[in-house]
């Protein structure tokens, strides 16, 4: 049965303790027990729980200190509910209890119904609660900085950097290692430029073969070349106003370097065949994952092109770069896949943290939030593991002999191979697969669908 909370119960009195633990879980509950508070203290800092319930009356320590220090330590948004069970003598507690934060309470005899009835309404306010929380931060990120995680000493200096350039219409060069966030910073200094209700375009100069480059940049005229059947507008002019986001340029032609030299220039260009020439006004961010300045160096890139394109350089450093970041952007990625899946994930694994802490994502920010993303989609419960994130190769070095940097280099050749290598074992039965993994089947066909294997 699917968990429906989970819960910390705190009473000396062992019977109580025990058919009250029973009733829960039958219910459905997570249920931690004891008959130490000083115990339940300890659990209370160590674990996260939705609720805890505690007994008012207690040798070690009264419940009303133990919620009263609970509370004094925890920070508001990550407190638990606490629910206090108090006989009529003891009501006074109870109340003190509510001033403190806690929901409800119970007066003891109280019967199981009863009990249930109150830690259903109690965890319905604990997610209220999170999810508002969630909600709350998610917005605050997007006022700050246009979605940017990252409070590392250089992320935030280029945040102020992206900010100042966003108010003028200079060029702006962004360069970085792939999956440091290129694009998301240029369309945060688009969305925060005055220009911000004009269109933003992006061209991907290495995406769209050379020969079409030209005019899919500068447009054509009817007849300009062969199939060329219709006037066709470029994208300089439609971002005309606005932005336009040059991605991975080093991989343009010396022949349209020059021309793109030009438009930089003199702000005007000719579409193909055209006689008349077109003026914009539009604002350049190009980016690049290649270092462009040794392209130069080495007669690959343009020294004019890149000198009228590095008005403003912004450099994205790789991820390994800035681990203190990392902590930030896995939060950051936890909450977005599991509000994105309808997944419930409270936290992740400590020793997890540490391993993705450690690793050195050659494939940087992308790569952390694909893998993140897995490891939400593969959780079997409200915690991320090292089983959710070890198929992905995070934790894997340590249990397999393969040496580290090649399966970390080949991530996804590993999850494919395994997958395969399972599959023929079991003779095609999925069950079988998923059990010779130790993942489920849930998890198994979402490896099937994304390498689409039959
Ligand atoms: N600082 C960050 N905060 C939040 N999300 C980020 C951050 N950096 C990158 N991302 C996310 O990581 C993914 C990759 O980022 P982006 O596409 O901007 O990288 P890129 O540098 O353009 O990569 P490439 O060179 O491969 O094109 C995106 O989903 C982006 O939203
Ligand atoms: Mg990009």
């Amino acid at each position: 049965m699917r968990h429906r909370g989970s819960i910390l119960l705190v009473d000396d009195e062992e019977k109580i303790l025990k058919a009250l633990g029973r009733a829960l879980r039958d219910a459905g509950h997570e249920v931690l027990e004891t008959t130490s508070a000083r115990e339940g203290q300890r659990l209370l800092a160590e674990r996260t729980f939705d609720l805890f319930i505690v007994d008012n009356v207690m040798p070690e320590k009264s419940g009303l200190d133990l919620i009263r220090d609970y509370v004094a330590a925890t920070p508001e948004g990550e407190r638990a509910q606490a629910l206090m069970m108090t006989a009529h003598a003891t009501i006074e507690s109870a109340i003190e209890a509510m001033k403190l934060g806690a929901l409800d309470y119970l007066q003891k005899p109280f019967e199981i119904d009863e009990l249930l009835m109150v830690v259903r309404r109690a965890l319905d306010h604990q997610r209220l609660r999170t999810e508002y929380r969630y909600l709350r931060s998610e917005r605050d990120e997007q006022f700050d900085h246009y979605g940017i995680i990252g409070r590392s000493r250089v992320m935030e200096e280029l945040i102020r950097r992206a900010e100042r350039v966003a108010a003028t219409k200079s060029t702006v060069l962004i360069t970085g290692e792939t999956g440091t966030g290129k694009e998301l910073v240029a369309r945060a200094i688009h969305n925060r430029s005055a220009q911000r209700d004009m269109p933003l375009i992006k061209v991907n100069c290495a995406a769209i073969p050379e020969s079409l480059l030209e005019s899919e940049l500068f447009g054509h005229v009817r007849g300009a070349f062969t199939g060329a059947m219709a006037t066709k507008k470029g994208k300089f002019a439609l971002a005309d106003g606005g932005t336009i986001f040059l991605d991975e340029i080093g991989t343009m032609s010396p022949a349209l370097q020059s021309k793109l030299l030009r438009v930089l220039q003199e702000r005007e260009f000719e579409p193909l065949g055209a006689e008349r020439t077109e003026r914009v006004d539009v604002r350049v961010i190009a980016a690049s994952n290649r270092d462009l300045r040794q392209m130069v160096a080495e007669g690959k890139f343009q020294e004019d092109l890149f000198y009228r394109l590095n008005v403003i350089p912004i450099e994205l450093p790789p991820l390994r770069e800035r681990r203190e970041d990392i902590p930030a952007l896995v939060d950051h990625f936890v909450r977005k896949h599991a509000q994105r899946t309808g997944r419930r994930i409270d936290r992740v694994d400590d020793g997890v943290r540490a391993a993705l802490q450690q690793y050195d994502w050659p494939g940087n920010v992308r790569e952390l939030e694909n893998t993140i993303e897995r490891a939400v989609v593969l959780a079997e419960g409200p915690v991320i593991t090292a089983r959710a994130v070890s198929v992905v190769g995070v934790a894997a070095p340590q249990t397999t002999g393969l040496p580290s940097l090649r399966l970390r280099q080949n991530i996804e050749w590993v999850e494919r191979e395994t997958i395969r290598r399972a599959l023929e074992s079991a003779r095609g039965v999925k069950k079988d697969a998923a059990e010779l993994m130790g993942i489920s089947q849930r998890a198994l066909s979402y490896y099937l669908a994304k390498y689409r294997i039959d």
